[in-house]
């Protein structure tokens, strides 16, 4: 098991990493202070449920004394809305929680991003609880953004608001598809390239799909948040350093969109990597042999290096209504080398193109 502290300006909670977790919900959770007259609500979606995570945490609350209920969603990012949030609300009211209550999120980010949102707003907000299934989750279980999607745009509603205590139990990757799975990797490599070049050389070595040696899941989970916490820790608002997350974003969000989603999250930041590495080579931000050693992790893992055949214009357009330009050209992140990154605010429309061009194959 690992324990990972994370201490903000406002708040500090852990992050516990290990096997067999969900059965001591209700210990970690009296750890916390909480007791049971306040209430709970598990909040789950219908896939994650078939697979019975929020019944075992159901079960093992409820026999610790917690007048708990679940609420379950549908799956997919349509269920990040203000909708499924005035459910979410009635759910809380019937089940009585209070102040004192917890809200439990079982699930990937689309439940963890819906229920802390609940969980911020409901009552002005009542405690919160992750329960990240998804190797993604690694990413947006920690740093308290939470929100739901507007039919405008994604993630246009939100809040700070951070989980009091986050659970990961590794045991429930085991039934992710190899398809989610690898989604989760490139943000793994993204946090990588962001602050542990040691990480990276180890998933250099790695092999795939049957992760286990050198890095276990545990060992890799636990590095990989612990770049992301580093981050958040020292800039909580994202007023600055926290933009750095963002490598392979810029391009990554513009191209989900470009492609309808028909690219998973993790396969468009995978191809945002790549492409942004090439703008960095380009800029001599970066050694082309680094470049390689990306393009070659990214591989490795089965992931996408080469953009497929998208409406240029499309990418232009989303690139454009990116919510962080300012300044003379558009604002991207880039790296400088394994464990450095840097935020340049000079990127042209004509820099973009010819790494698109540079990458495809
Ligand atoms: N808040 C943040 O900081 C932050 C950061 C990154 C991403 N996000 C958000 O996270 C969302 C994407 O997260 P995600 O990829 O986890 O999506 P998700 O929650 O939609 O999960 C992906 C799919 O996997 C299924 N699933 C979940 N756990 C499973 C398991 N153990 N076994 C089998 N199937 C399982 C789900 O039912 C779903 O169909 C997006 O909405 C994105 O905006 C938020
Ligand atoms: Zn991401």
């Amino acid at each position: 098991m690992r324990r990972l502290e994370v201490h903000t300006q406002t708040t500090h909670y852990e992050m516990v990493i290990g096997a067999n977790l969900l059965k001591q919900i209700s210990h970690f959770i009296a750890q916390l202070g909480l007791s049971p007259e306040g209430g709970c609500l598990i909040v789950s979606d219908d896939q994650v449920t078939a697979l019975g995570y929020p019944d075992a945490i159901l079960t093992a609350m409820q026999q610790a004394g917690w007048p708990a209920q679940l609420a379950v969603i549908p799956a997919g990012d349509e269920s990040k809305s203000l909708l499924q949030t005035q459910a979410l609300y009635t759910h809380l009211l019937q089940s009585r929680v209070r102040r004192s209550g917890v809200v439990i999120a079982v699930g990937g980010g689309v439940v963890g991003d819906l229920a802390g949102f609940a969980a911020a707003t409901y009552l002005r907000g009542v405690h919160f609880v992750q329960v990240p299934t998804t190797l993604l989750a690694h990413d947006s279980s920690i740093g308290g953004k939470v929100g739901v999607n507007l039919p405008e745009g994604k993630n246009l509603i939100g809040a700070f608001y951070h989980p009091r205590l986050v659970l990961y139990d590794i045991d429930t990757l085991k039934t992710l598809t190899e398809r989610e799975w690898r989604g989760g990797m490139a943000e793994v490599i993204k946090h990588a390239i962001i602050g542990n070049p040691q990480l990276f050389s180890q998933l250099q070595t790695t092999p795939q799909p049957t992760f286990g040696e050198p890095v276990t899941v545990e060992d890799m989970i636990a590095q990989a948040s612990a770049v992301k916490i580093a981050i958040v820790q020292s800039d909580e608002r994202e007023a600055g350093l926290r933009m750095h997350l963002n490598l392979g974003h810029t391009v990554g969000h513009a191209i989900e969109q470009a492609s309808h989603y028909l690219l998973n999250h993790g396969e468009s930041v995978a191809l945002g990597l790549r492409i942004e590495a090439e703008i960095a080579v380009a800029k001599n931000w970066l050694e082309p042999v680094i470049r390689d050693q990306i393009i070659a992790v990214l591989r490795q893992h089965h992931l996408p290096v080469s953009p497929p055949n998208l409406n240029w214009e499309q990418v232009v357009a989303y690139l454009e209504v990116d919510k962080k330009h300012s300044g003379k050209g558009w604002t991207f992140v880039l790296p400088r080398e394994i464990g450095r990154v840097e935020v340049t605010r000079e990127i042209t429309q004509n820099d973009v193109l010819n790494a698109w061009r540079a990458s495809i194959a």
